[in-house]
């Protein structure tokens, strides 16, 4: 497990729209990877590009090539849903399915892929990939409670092992921590940071402390002004992007002088 990611000249379009503009960019596997920058400059939008779910949207389009290892996702023939079972995403809000119990929201991958197994097997996923979400110890007893019991921490980590419970090479997380308290963030962190072991990570952050903790890389993001693209204007080692970057705008940016 654990893939690559390279963008080469990915532009991402919504309608006439181009939202984001020409990202080269290469994400090394058993990594994470931080993304940066203002509202607006097209960090959400680029992470949907990376597992095929921007194109969900009528109109919403991309241009370029996307590489999980030397594979381009969006090459002929490729089915979105099985990039999708590849490139697993983990929202702002924690939203495990409401009407589901803790243990179905787990396997509801598997449901979606019409996959099936033994209750043996289902078990075993189950308990790995909570265990692998650090929630087993608090979960195990009520496993058919619904998922929509949890605290939104749990919630959150919840909706990290239906994500990892399918296996995935790449988890991206678009703000995971933006609606929970400083404590389950710090335990959603911990998690990045076992989970770096096994997989690629992306992950959107306002939290620059956040970046800075968890992450290996970062890439800021920035847009010219209202209706221009988003770019990527710097892509380095954490320490370099807050410390030393090279570019003026990364600068300003880091030292909390615009954005
Ligand atoms: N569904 C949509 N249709 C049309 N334009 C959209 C859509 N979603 C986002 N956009 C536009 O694309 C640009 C990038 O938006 P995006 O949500 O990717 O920014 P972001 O960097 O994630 O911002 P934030 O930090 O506020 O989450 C913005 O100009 C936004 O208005
Ligand atoms: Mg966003």
């Amino acid at each position: 497990m654990s893939k690559s990611i390279t963008a080469k000249d990915l532009n991402v379009y919504y309608g006439d729209f181009l939202a984001v503009q020409e990202v080269n960019i290469n994400i090394a596997p058993r990594s994470v990877t931080a993304f940066i920058g203002p509202s607006g400059c097209g960090k959400t939008t680029l992470l949907r590009s990376l597992n095929r779910m921007h194109e969900v949207l009528p109109g919403a389009r991309v241009e370029g090539q996307l590489l999980l290892d030397d594979d381009n996702i969006y090459g002929p023939g490729v089915d979105p849903v099985t990039v999708r079972s590849m490139v697993g995403m983990v929202f702002q809000r924690p939203n495990p399915f409401p009407t589901m119990s803790i243990r179905e929201n787990v396997l509801a991958g598997y449901k979606l892929n019409g996959s099936r197994m033994s209750k043996s097997q289902a078990d075993d996923i189950v308990e790995d990939a909570l265990r692998g979400a650090n929630l087993w110890n608090e979960v195990k007893d009520r496993l058919g409670k619904p998922g929509s019991g949890l605290s939104g921490g749990q919630q959150q980590r919840l909706c990290i092992a239906r994500t990892v419970a399918v296996k995935p090479e790449v988890i991206l997380m678009d703000e995971p921590c933006s609606a929970l308290d400083p404590i389950s963030t710090l335990a959603i962190e911990d998690l990045i940071s076992e989970l770096q072991q096994e997989y690629t990570i992306a992950i959107v952050t306002h939290n620059m402390q956040q970046a800075a903790r968890v992450s290996q890389k970062t890439a800021f993001f920035n847009i010219a002004g209202t209706g221009k693209p988003g770019k990527l204007i710097e892509y380095a080692d954490t320490s370099t992007i807050f410390n030393n970057p090279s570019n003026q705008q990364t600068e300003r940016y880091v030292s909390g002088q615009f954005g």
